[in-house]
């Protein structure tokens, strides 16, 4: 019996600390949004009511309204990016990639359960693309003028419970542009909605990233953000756990605090480690760390982060180190966007580039030029990719300063992140006023996180007597390899790393610079003014010790900034691959310097030329790390040549068709081989995803290849058909590229029922990318078909997992929000009575529903609204329904009786409207009876 009920005991603990888990949610906010592309102008204001009435807090109007229609908008699940969508036009901005950006609104409907009450709530937008207004429930609550910042929201104070329907509403003007590359419009990363204890950990109010002491031990010196949002001063416990990867608890500490009311405090803690397993790219080693706030035994808060031991250090003779190891940086800077998602780049895609980036060698990445997206960051966390954190806009007033914190306090824990960068190539960097805001944008950072340096990208006048490179840590130099040295001798003891090089420009597969084409050749050869070619720019940083690394422009191709011949290109020809991240030969040639312990020898160009070049010369390269290569031609040696490691190695080639053969020596022994070969005519297609399955938790992506083959199996680097897809299955095509700059095909897939989306093969390749719906059971086939070509097809199994916890989706149905109550009267008030405009500044008040007012003995009031329903209810009439309504009522409508309710106990009451066109007004006549609490005791409904 004793140990029976400790068992139960037991099982009562566990369920309460499950339940005490439960008190925060992070719910998803992706789902279920109502989406109006355009602008919605505000009514014009007139009269005085009106003027009084838009002044106040909770009265939004127009498209900010909560109960404007929006039935009719299109419903869709973020992140979204309307630009992509949008039809490349010769009107448009080059930079954006010739896409038309505009206006466009969101809205988002949702309920607080009642039990909810005394939570705190926080919505989060990731980040909106350009310029953001938000409303909730018709009050103005965040303007976010920058498209890379997050927008975390206290709306406690606005929301409502139960039945009352909470809007939150969203205009964003793409108009406004914040770089000169593609920026994407709308809300286009995750949106969130938390739900938390009224004393709570505050939104990034974690800070544990471990430093080593000069003694050589390891600790976590840690910092916890709390905040009180209730209404008594309350004393917690304060508990850190530090998890190994086989989740043992390495380290432990606890604290104590007392938070005031409406107050923040931050509690520090420190967890000294001893021999943790640092992490580096190659061996990204993380430790989870466990936060938890106790009252009393109740654990009422909780938030993990991940954390990662790792040291580094810049020197300025002999570059950076990390973990006291000589590393040279090997990194690319890159924008944000993929073919065929624009910014709204899904998880999965982040993991994919990171991955591609890894296989060429490259160790860092440069979010070039503004924050990333914090599952970038976790992904590179995991994977092992150094990052390079940039700040979006120069300026240290106090919005940017926020902005700047903001970052920093959000990114602080990443053990992948290793520098912050304030800016790039901004005109007052040779000024004392650049120079001044540098220091000033280095201190806001210095007090949030010493242990990363600060660093800026300077163009140039990094030798004017006053510039910001006297004002940061770390020097970045944007090209000007010429000045490194002469940089270095004038400042030998400020560390310098290339902070941009290269923008090298190339297309796969093309190898004839064609200005009419628009094509450009792939042999590194195409540079602007102030690039350097893919050899050369490595040579630059490699000969040169006191050189910490390199960030090369730019590791994939990107939307917008077409250069070097504008239209037709829409997007960049920089990248090293191409914007779907297939290989061009860029990529081999950093393969080929990046990966010491790996033979790499690819040779370039294909060998399909057309019958009349045979006998004429071909531009052959070897791209190798080999120390000298043999060339073949059909079995023939053409010659043995030595490999310059920076130069690589070429050939002229008479052209006959067969096969190019190159093999690699090193040491006298091969080391490699490689061939091109002239293939036949594309006979069939062939698909081949990423991966095997895709979750189905709505958010997953995968990545398929689309290749042309011969006869024989061997693929075609020179077919550019048109395919079709189809997809059966739970899941969409939610993009399609194929990495060239001059094609104009949609990239969205967005098609009526049983058409098919459409792009042709570029140069042999094109990539589809799909996702599967959240919930979905049957697997994902795709097929392609092309005109005289067999088609090809691939299942993806779908791999079912735990949902991701979200908000709701919501019903449509509208509630009438805002309402007005008469001063109480012992005689009857009359409801055909029209209110005057300055009866409304003393007479009414603005009342909520939900809440009954304390009448004397049979007294009358009067609510009044007024409402417009959908269109067709409109046409058709509908009806209302009351609830809760508590008193005796008559409800009149356009001053006419449309329900009496003669029973004065709370009920839910439900009267129908007529067909009518305007604005219905509204007065709901109460009447105590006797002393009585009376009023709208609920929502009010409007249905069909
Ligand atoms: C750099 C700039 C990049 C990109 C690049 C193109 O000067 O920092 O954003 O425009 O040029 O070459």
């Amino acid at each position: 019996m004793k140990y029976k009920n400790q068992f139960y005991a037991l099982i009562v603990l566990f369920l309460l600390s499950k339940m005490a888990f439960a008190q925060r949610e992070t719910l998803s906010f992706d789902k279920g949004w109502q989406f109006h592309l355009g602008d919605i102008p505000f009514p014009i204001i007139t009269g005085h009511g009106n003027s009084y009435m838009n002044a106040k807090a909770g009265q939004a109007s127009g498209g900010a309204a909560p109960g404007f229609d929006d039935k009719n908008w299109r419903t869709l699940n973020l992140p979204h990016d309307w630009a992509i969508e949008n039809p490349i036009d010769s009107s448009a901005n080059l930079s954006q990639g010739y896409r038309n950006r505009g206006f466009g609104w969101y809205r988002r409907k949702f309920k607080i359960d009642a039990a909810d009450r005394g939570k705190h709530f926080e919505i989060q937008f990731d980040g909106i693309a350009t310029n953001a207004t938000i409303w909730v429930n018709g009050t103005i609550v965040h303007r976010n003028w920058c498209g890379y910042t997050s927008s975390y929201i206290d709306i406690t104070s606005l929301v409502q419970y139960d039945d009352n329907i909470n809007t939150i509403a969203v205009r964003v003007d793409a108009n406004q542009m914040e770089g000169w590359w593609y920026e994407g419009a709308g809300i286009y990363r995750h949106t969130w909605l938390i739900k938390r204890n009224a004393i709570h950990i505050s939104t990034d109010g974690v800070f544990a990233n471990p430093i080593k002491l000069a003694d050589g031990s390891w600790q976590i010196p840690a910092e916890v953000s709390l905040a009180n949002s209730g209404k008594n001063a309350v004393d917690v416990s304060i508990e850190m756990t530090v998890f190994d990867k086989q989740h043992k608890a390495v380290a432990n500490s606890t604290s104590r605090q007392n938070i005031k009311a409406l107050d923040e405090k931050v509690s520090k803690l420190n967890l000294p480690i001893s021999n943790p397993k640092l992490w580096s790219f190659d061996e990204p080693n993380l430790y989870t760390v466990e936060t938890k706030i106790l009252q009393g035994d109740t654990i009422i808060d909780k938030v993990t982060t991940k954390c990662g031991f790792r040291t580094l250090r810049f020197d300025a003779n002999t570059g950076f180190y990390l973990n006291d190891k000589p590393v040279k940086i090997k990194g690319t800077c890159n924008h944000q966007d993929h073919a065929g998602v624009g910014v709204a780049v899904p998880n999965a895609l982040w993991k994919f580039r990171i991955e591609k980036l890894k296989e060429m060698g490259s160790n860092a990445y440069r979010c070039s030029h503004n924050p990333p997206a914090k599952e970038f960051l976790d992904a590179c966390d995991s994977l092992g990719m150094m990052v390079m954190d940039e700040n979006r806009n120069f300026n240290p007033t106090p919005e940017y300063v926020r902005q700047l914190e903001w970052l920093v306090r959000r990114d602080r824990n990443h053990p992948s992140v290793i520098l912050w960068s304030v800016f790039n190539e901004e005109p007052m960097q040779a000024s004392e006023q650049g120079y001044e805001m540098v220091r000033r944008m280095s201190e806001v950072v210095k007090k949030l996180d010493t242990t990363r340096p600060v660093t800026a990208a300077m163009n140039w006048g990094m030798f004017a007597p006053i510039n910001v490179s006297l004002a940061v840590d770390l020097v970045g130099f944007n090209y000007n390899p010429q000045d490194f040295e002469a940089y270095h001798k004038q400042h030998p003891t400020f560390p310098l790393t290339s902070s941009e090089d290269g923008s090298t420009f190339m297309m796969r597969g093309e190898y004839v610079t064609d200005r009419k084409k628009a094509t450009i050749d792939s042999y590194d050869t195409q540079v602007p003014g102030h690039g350097i070619n893919n050899r050369d720019g490595w040579k630059a940083v490699d000969t040169k010790p006191y050189m910490a690394g390199c960030f090369v422009w730019t590791g994939f191709d990107y939307h917008g900034e077409p250069a070097p011949y504008e239209w037709p290109a829409a997007s960049s020809n920089f990248g090293i691959m191409d914007i779907c991240g297939f290989p061009k030969s860029a990529f081999y040639i950093r393969q080929a310097q990046w990966l010491e312990n790996k033979n790499i020898l690819e040779l370039i160009p294909h060998w399909n030329w057309p019958a009349d070049s045979i006998g004429k010369p071909i531009k052959v390269m070897a791209l190798t790390n080999a120390e000298s290569i043999k060339l073949f031609l059909n079995g023939k040696l053409i010659s043995e040549k030595p490999v310059d490691k920076y130069e690589m190695v070429t050939w002229m080639v008479p052209y006959q068709p067969g096969k190019l053969e190159a093999i690699g020596y090193k040491s006298g022994k091969k080391v490699s081989a490689s061939f091109v070969e002239t293939t036949g005519d594309a006979v069939s297609l062939q698909l081949i995803p990423d991966r095997k399955s895709i979750d189905n938790n709505g958010t997953d992506a995968i990545t398929v290849t689309v290749k042309a083959l011969d006869a024989k199996g061997r693929a075609v680097p020179t077919a550019n058909s048109q395919l079709d897809f189809k997809l059966k299955g739970d899941g969409e095509i939610i993009g399609l590229g194929n990495g060239n700059p001059n094609d104009h095909d949609g990239e969205k897939a967005i098609m009526p029922e049983n058409r098919l989306a459409s792009r042709k093969l570029y140069n042999g390749l094109a990539q589809v990318i799909l996702q599967a719906k959240g919930g979905a059971v049957n697997p994902l086939q795709l097929t392609v078909k092309a005109t005289g070509l067999k088609s090809a097809t691939a299942s993806i199994i779908i791999d079912k997992v735990q949902p991701i916890p979200s908000v709701p989706l919501f019903v449509s149905e509208l509630n009438i929000e805002k309402w007005t109550l008469s001063k109480p009267s012992a005689t009857r008030l009359d409801p055909t009575k029209e209110i005057t405009d300055f009866e409304r500044n003393n007479n009414w008040m603005s009342v909520k529903t939900g809440e009954l007012q304390q009448l004397a003995n049979n007294q009358y009031i009067i609510y009044n609204a007024s409402f417009k329903p959908y269109p067709s209810q409109q046409t058709n009439g509908g009806q209302l329904i009351l609830k809760n309504l508590t008193g005796k009522a008559e409800i009149w409508i356009n001053r006419k009786l449309v329900g009496t309710k003669a029973t004065a106990k709370a009920e839910d009451f439900v009267v129908k409207f007529p067909a009518y066109e305007w604005l219905y007004d509204l007065n709901v006549l109460i009447q105590a009876d006797g002393a009585q609490k009376v009023g709208l005791g609920g929502a009010v409904k409007i249905v069909d």
